[in-house]
């Protein structure tokens, strides 16, 4: 089987498969290089890695409207669903089934809060999505960590990587950890969406190239690759 992974700008992606969509970290409304209106979605299942806003994004507006539940770790799930969603709340080492696939959350180095009083519901997570026959890994934001070879024991179709510096890992960090996952390709996100994140993908792309064996895949904003 293959999978469409679909680039909807920043961390924000699209999974297809099977006639069903999975949509992880939903940032479109104020994503200066959001491709999809959130409308527009119709997931089967909402996948986020934490609570910043770039990433929580438009979650509740979808998922109050398709009634998809939203799978996040226990505070900020929770909190969704006292917002009105329904959510299902799981922790670092869980997998939950949904509608065509599972994901499994796993550490990711980073904080999580929302709001402007900072209110920090959890913590943030990687995701290992079961979907379409593919294993896909969304790190999230985090920094490079050694257990990503643990990670990387999944068995990984693709990776998908943060590489703007400042608030996650940047390029150099990236390339290292493709080295511990092992992915068969690697899409790097998290990048160009505001100054403070500007970085060169090709730059990126080549260098994984030349000291992997991963193919890198780089995605402008609407664009789509197909896994197979
Ligand atoms: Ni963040
Ligand atoms: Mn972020």
């Amino acid at each position: 089987m293959a999978v469409t992974v679909r680039y909807l700008g920043h961390a924000a992606f699209a999974l297809e498969a099977d006639g069903k969509q999975v949509v992880v970290d939903p940032f479109l409304t104020g994503n200066p290089k959001a491709a999809a209106r959130p409308d527009e979605l119709d997931p089967v299942a909402i996948l986020l890695t934490h609570a910043h806003a770039d990433h929580v994004g438009d979650a509740l507006a979808i998922a109050k409207r398709t009634k998809a539940p939203v799978i996040a770790t226990f505070e900020l799930a929770s909190w969704l669903q006292q917002q009105g969603a329904e959510a299902i709340p799981a922790n670092h080492g869980g997998t939950v089934k949904f509608d065509g696939g599972s994901v499994k959350l796993v550490p990711a180095w980073h904080t999580s809060s929302y709001g402007e009083q900072f209110l920090a519901p959890g913590v943030p997570a990687g995701l290992v999505v079961r979907f379409g026959g593919k294993t896909v890994y969304f790190a999230g934001d985090t920094c490079l960590f050694g257990d990503m070879a643990l990670i990387g024991e999944e068995g990984l179709d693709l990776a998908v990587l943060p590489i703007g510096d400042r608030f996650t890992m940047g390029p150099g960090d990236a390339v290292k950890a493709v080295k511990l996952l092992k992915p068969h390709v690697v899409i790097p996100c998290h990048y160009n969406t505001f100054p403070i994140i500007e970085q060169d993908p090709q730059a990126f792309a080549r260098a994984v190239e030349e000291q992997t064996s991963a193919r890198c895949v780089v995605l402008q904003p609407g664009e789509r690759f197909v896994l197979e």
